[in-house]
């Protein structure tokens, strides 16, 4: 049974691009399908409102305005138009686009964490917060940097962005330092609100096992809140965003105002079409959230708690795609792994509907994508030109150079039938937000004419028996009819043209998929046609190619640089005598080596350390070092060390090692070779 249409009225967002820089080909993911959804939604004849804004509050637009000497106002004002224009470009259509710093949204804001506070969901609480004393400052989330108390990699205020990837409270990073000035900053008291998100446990585990969308972003968040809820704290020192109700020195933070701006552009949205928002947010409805794989915990679990705790209906599904990388590397517009919409993509030349075919088929929806030129160029060559142009250029051309209409012929049932299979099994795709599916399936109707052309062979017809000839041609139109609409949600501005040039007047936009066996009209008049896909040639890809990897080194070599100025060697803590004499340090040889295939770093070393004992050691220097070279060598080695796994190999102490001025391991040698096992004091 199919979902759509339904009579719920069906609202689809997209996660708010932050006001504070360009758009890259990885925000595309979440709001190029989100746009085919909606369109091939609206073929099935469902009523859809598809809204989206800019994301203008938080620390890092205050940062970004701060040090470009400029107010977040203006900031957003620019990025705000940048994401307006690029969108309208890539022909993603919102019903609204508004800002988080509309009143609407502040209004909303407001009215929502009141409802909060009212239901007792809000309480203050003490805690630590970064201080800055040399800038004479509190620290809020991208103002301070320090090590993540999870992973232990380096953190941002409110997430380890670069190691495991998790939501940091306020107070919770180790060793703070402040970003401004790269002093250090410390921990002072201060009174801030909390939301009590614990007290939602069960009420998000059923939500969870109820939510559609995609199964990562379910499992992930039902993972999550399995494990454990904190509370969250929801305020912040910041001027700039939507004051929290009765302390002007707080706003709330940046992760509770920009969900809600979802409400808010529905209703600037029902305000400008004179429609109501309240069926969306108050009654039973299906809000449909795309967002990237970065930001499932937000939709998954703080938003449905505060919908629920502030009495909103629940999303219905949550669409969440994989990230789009760059030579494995998630894009990232601070560290400069990445591809710009308009630098990179469009101010090349490239059609925007190109990218939308490429994003939409290169793999399953909830896979990383590692964007490459060559798999966009082969796919744009072999599938959109060599199978779908091909396929409505030779019949457009043939059926101009010997009808000039389109020519009387009986529809053959066999047509009409691949047609209806054919949207079935792209709608059934389209239900599970599996857009490739939907682009192969339409592909390959694309096929099925490029075969059915081939093989009646109309170009013999033409002389033996010319009303043959017209049916075999009319039943390609047919087909081509069918391909525009099924095609218009991934390429809608390719489809505009090539449903001109099959002689339809109506507007594709508004077709539905019914119209798809309409029969075309035998008598219509039809213009030469023209070539909607053009081949991308070696060269072009391969200038592509150059300038992503030069992007790609260029980045590389910038964060090295700054990672060996930011990280100067400092003095450690000191020890006793006592607390060195615990370590258990002794004269090792190395008996034989062998590489652990799994690992780019480690190897594996038996260790004679005397008295007949051999230790297995795993050491990080496989790139410095070959097996066949270590047989024989004497090593230092920490004996007591407890035992690890190092990808699943057993390691039973450490060999010591230094590094070079390249950053390899450089092995830590006795004077001259003695006994095995004698220990080091
Ligand atoms: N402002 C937040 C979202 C708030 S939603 C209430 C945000 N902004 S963003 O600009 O970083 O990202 C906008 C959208 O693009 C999000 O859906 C995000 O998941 C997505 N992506 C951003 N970079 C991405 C990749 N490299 N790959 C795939 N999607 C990614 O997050
Ligand atoms: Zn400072």
């Amino acid at each position: 049974m199919s979902k759509f249409p339904s009579d719920k009225p069906v609202l689809v967002t997209c996660g708010l691009p932050y006001a504070n820089g360009k758009a890259h080909v990885g925000h595309l993911r979440t709001y190029i399908p989100a746009d085919i959804f909606t369109r091939s939604l609206r073929k099935t004849g469902q009523e859809v409102t598809f809204v989206c804004g800019s994301d203008t509050h938080g620390t890092p637009i205050v940062f970004n305005a701060e040090e470009l000497n400029t107010t977040p106002k203006e900031l957003i004002k620019i990025y705000h138009k940048h994401f307006d224009e690029t969108f309208k470009q890539m022909g993603v259509m919102f019903d609204a686009f508004g800002t988080t710093d509309d009143q609407t949204n502040h209004d909303r804001t407001t009215d929502i964490v009141n409802k909060l506070i009212e239901n007792d969901y809000v309480f203050p609480k003490t805690i630590e917060i970064a201080y800055c004393p040399s800038c004479d400052r509190f620290l809020p989330d991208r103002y301070v940097k320090g090590t993540c108390p999870h992973c232990k990699e380096e953190a941002r205020g409110d997430e380890c962005d670069q190691g495991c990837g998790k939501h940091l409270e306020p107070g919770e990073l180790e060793s703070p330092t402040c970003t401004t000035c790269n002093g250090p900053a410390e921990y002072r008291k201060q009174e801030h609100f909390f939301f009590k998100l614990s007290e939602f446990k069960d009420f998000l585990i059923e939500h969870l096992e109820n939510l559609g969308g995609t199964l990562n972003a379910r499992n992930y968040a039902l993972g999550w809140v399995k494990q454990e809820l904190t509370d969250w704290c929801i305020t912040r020192n910041l001027d700039w965003g939507v004051r929290f109700p009765g302390h002007d020195d707080l706003v709330v933070y940046v992760w509770v105002d920009a969900p809600i701006g979802y409400i808010a552009f529905t209703e600037e949205w029902a305000e400008a079409n004179n429609e109501s928002w309240e069926k969306f947010w108050k009654e039973d409805s299906r809000i449909v959230h795309f967002i990237g794989g970065d930001i499932i915990y937000h939709h998954c679990i703080f938003w449905p708690a505060m919908l629920k705790g502030a009495g909103y209906s629940q999303p219905w599904s949550v669409v969440a795609s994989g990230m789009v990388k760059i030579e494995d590397k998630t894009f990232s517009k601070s560290r400069g792994y990445v591809v710009w919409v308009g630098e990179d993509y469009l101010d090349h030349g490239f059609h925007p509907d190109l990218l939308r075919y490429y994003l939409a088929s290169y793999t399953s929806h909830t896979k990383e994508l590692n964007f490459s030129w060559e798999v966009f160029q082969d796919k744009i060559n072999t599938e959109l030109v060599g199978v779908f142009g091909n396929f409505l250029y030779r019949t457009l051309l043939f059926t101009h150079k010997n009808f000039k209409e389109i020519p009387a012929g009986e529809i053959k049932q066999e047509t009409l039938d691949e047609i209806n299979s054919t949207i079935e099994a792209a709608n059934e795709a389209m239900e599970n937000y599996e857009f490739k599916k939907y682009a192969d399936a339409a592909m390959a109707l694309a096929s099925y004419g490029n075969s059915y052309f081939q093989s009646n062979e109309p170009w013999k017809l033409i002389k033996e028996d010319k009303d043959a000839c017209g049916e075999v041609v009319a039943n390609c139109i047919q087909l081509a009819k069918a391909l525009c609409l099924l095609f218009e949600p991934i390429l809608p501005e390719k489809m505009e043209d090539a449903w001109k040039q099959i002689g339809m007047s109506t507007d594709v936009h508004e077709a539905g998929y019914a119209e798809a066996t309409e029969l075309v009209n035998a008598g219509t008049p039809l213009e030469k046609p023209s070539i909607l896909f053009e081949k991308i040639e070696d060269e072009k890809t391969e200038q592509m190619e150059a300038i992503a990897s030069a992007r790609v080194k260029e980045a590389i070599a910038k964060q090295s640089g700054k990672e060996e100025k930011e990280e100067p060697k400092e003095m450690k803590e000191l020890i006793t005598f006592d607390d060195f004499s615990k370590l258990d340090m002794r004269i090792g040889t190395i008996v034989s080596a062998e590489e652990i295939k799994k690992s780019k770093k480690l190897l594996k070393l038996q260790v004679d350390l005397g008295e007949e004992e051999t230790r297995q050691i795993v050491a990080g220097i496989k790139e410095s070092h070959s097996p066949e070279e270590l047989p024989g060598r004497q090593v230092l080695v920490l004996a007591n060390l407890a035992p690890a796994k190092l990808c699943g190999v057993e390691s039973n102490g450490m060999v010591l090692a230094g590094t070079d001025e390249d950053g390899k391991a450089i092995l830590l040698q006795p004077e001259k070779g003695t006994g095995a096992g004698n220990s080091i004091m």
